[in-house]
């Protein structure tokens, strides 16, 4: 996978691309990060990337063309998405990173900044995703996020692939608790069931545990799975 970012702040990816399991799949090669800022792709003497909004208005907008001369520079895998990052875009979820980890090749995330970006930089863009309703500074954070998100389902990010389908949403439910040693810390337990070593109770528990967990934190979700399992039976 070949993913370019399109970035203001190309040193804001420094330290996060190199560590922990993002920077090991990245040492594998199992994906290629280009970091490109847009500002090398300006004309004027100046570097300008920003101009005042028309008809007035706080804050500076990015300019399309150093955008336009940034995206127009990389070079092209057959199966590519342009993705802008704005808090107006589809909110990202498990759905969209399994989509893009499985039938992409390249994947070039615009960053936004400042008061946002001019309009017709949306017409670059093969879709929009937010990181969530709220607003951030900077496209950035977003484009960490759903690059670690994209990475980790890559083959060879995680060891055991067991692992990525036991999380939450894996399967439309949260994951059910989990403990490690010491057995008792403090005032709290771990459940006796999980000490006991009878695998097939230790999943009845497991799966009660999660449908619970989704019950009670995500009526939202819950709805949706039991909708799913209604359509499949
Ligand atoms: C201050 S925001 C601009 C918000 C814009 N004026 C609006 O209300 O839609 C600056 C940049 O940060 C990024 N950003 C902020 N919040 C975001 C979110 N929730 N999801 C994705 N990107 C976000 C976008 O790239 C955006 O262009």
């Amino acid at each position: 996978m070949k993913i370019d970012v399109i970035t203001l702040f190309p040193d804001f990816f420094t330290s996060p691309l190199a560590s922990g399991l993002l920077g090991k799949a990245l040492e594998k090669n199992i994906a290629t990060v280009n970091l490109v800022n847009p500002r090398d792709f300006t004309l004027d003497k100046h570097h300008r990337v920003d101009d005042e909004p028309y008809g007035g208005g706080v804050g500076m907008l990015l300019k399309p063309e150093p955008i336009f001369a940034a995206v127009a520079s990389l070079s092209c895998l057959p199966k590519r998405e342009i993705i802008l990052l704005t808090p107006q875009g589809s909110p990202l979820n498990q759905t969209i990173l399994q989509d893009l980890a499985t039938n992409y090749q390249q994947l070039v995330l615009i960053c936004g900044h400042y008061e946002g970006v001019d309009e017709r930089i949306r017409y670059l863009a093969d879709r929009e995703i937010s990181l969530g309703d709220f607003v951030l500074t900077c496209g950035e954070i977003p484009a960490l996020a759903l690059m670690n998100g994209v990475i980790r389902l890559l083959p060879g990010t995680v060891g055991k692939v067991e692992s990525l389908k036991a999380e939450s949403f894996e399967d439309g439910l949260l994951d059910y608790p989990q403990y490690t040693r010491p057995p008792i810390f403090q005032e709290w337990e771990v459940p006796e069931i999980l000490r006991s070593g009878n695998h097939q109770k230790i999943e009845e528990w497991r799966r009660c545990e999660q449908i619970k967990r989704t019950q009670q934190r995500r009526p939202d979700l819950w709805e949706k799975w039991l909708n799913s399992q209604q359509k499949s039976d």
